[in-house]
């Protein structure tokens, strides 16, 4: 049986974490959320934890020093050899061709990168209701911009390396789910 790996591209709220889940329950591999492993490093107020809080609290990518080690390190760890998906990595052009080097010297390939699309409107919406510490207007606001800016261009990216797949994230999380599996072809 070969591995599933696979990156989950999309806006803040597009449904990454929820869909990146199951799918990872499904194929019994790991879901890694840079966000949520940065959440718990700031709960357990580690010194990456102090570093990290003000960027997500003000919807700021935190500085790459900080992240590609923690990556690099998480996708060592014996669990992940046999696939994963991430979420919420790469966030930039430079994460991204530091994790097309890391893959190449741990001898993986990323199967597929799937791009969630929703528009901004239903986004802020859905995370006004969710109501986590950066789920504020303003702060929302702000992840939409650095999006745009920082993180938009890697479908152009991972589109040009023939490995970018798009789905409406728009409809019932079923729905979307069921348009995941039939588009990617997992192998578990
Ligand atoms: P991160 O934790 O990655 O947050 P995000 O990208 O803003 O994404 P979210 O977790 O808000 O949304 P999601 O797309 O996962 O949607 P979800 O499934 O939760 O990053 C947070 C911060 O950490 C960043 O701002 C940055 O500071 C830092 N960070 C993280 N990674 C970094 C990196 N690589 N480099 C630098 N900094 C980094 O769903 C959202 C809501 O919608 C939920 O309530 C859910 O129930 C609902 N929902 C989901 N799908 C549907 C649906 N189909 N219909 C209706 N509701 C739905």
């Amino acid at each position: 049986m070969t591995a599933t790996r696979l990156i989950f591209l999309g806006a803040p709220g597009a449904g990454k974490g929820t869909q990146a889940q199951k799918l990872a329950q499904l194929c019994n591999i790991p879901h890694i959320s840079t966000g949520e492993i940065l959440r718990n490093e700031v709960a357990k107020n580690t010194h990456l934890g102090r570093e990290t809080k003000s960027y997500q609290d003000k919807g700021e990518l935190v500085p790459d020093r900080l992240i590609l080690d923690m990556v690099s390190q998480r996708l060592s760890e014996s669990d992940a050899q046999s696939g994963w998906i991430l979420d919420g990595f790469p966030r930039n052009v430079t994460q991204a061709e530091f994790l097309d080097e890391l893959l190449n010297k741990l001898q993986q390939k990323c199967d597929r990168v799937i791009n969630l699309e929703v528009p901004d409107q239903i986004i802020v919406d859905r995370l006004l209701k969710r109501g986590r510490k950066d789920d504020t207007e303003e702060v929302i606001l702000r992840r939409l911009e650095v999006y745009r800016e920082q993180t938009a261009p890697l479908i152009h990216y991972y589109n040009e390396r023939h490995l970018l797949v798009s789905i409406q994230g728009n409809q019932s999380m079923e729905e979307v789910t069921a348009e995941l599996q039939k588009a990617v072809d997992l192998s578990c």
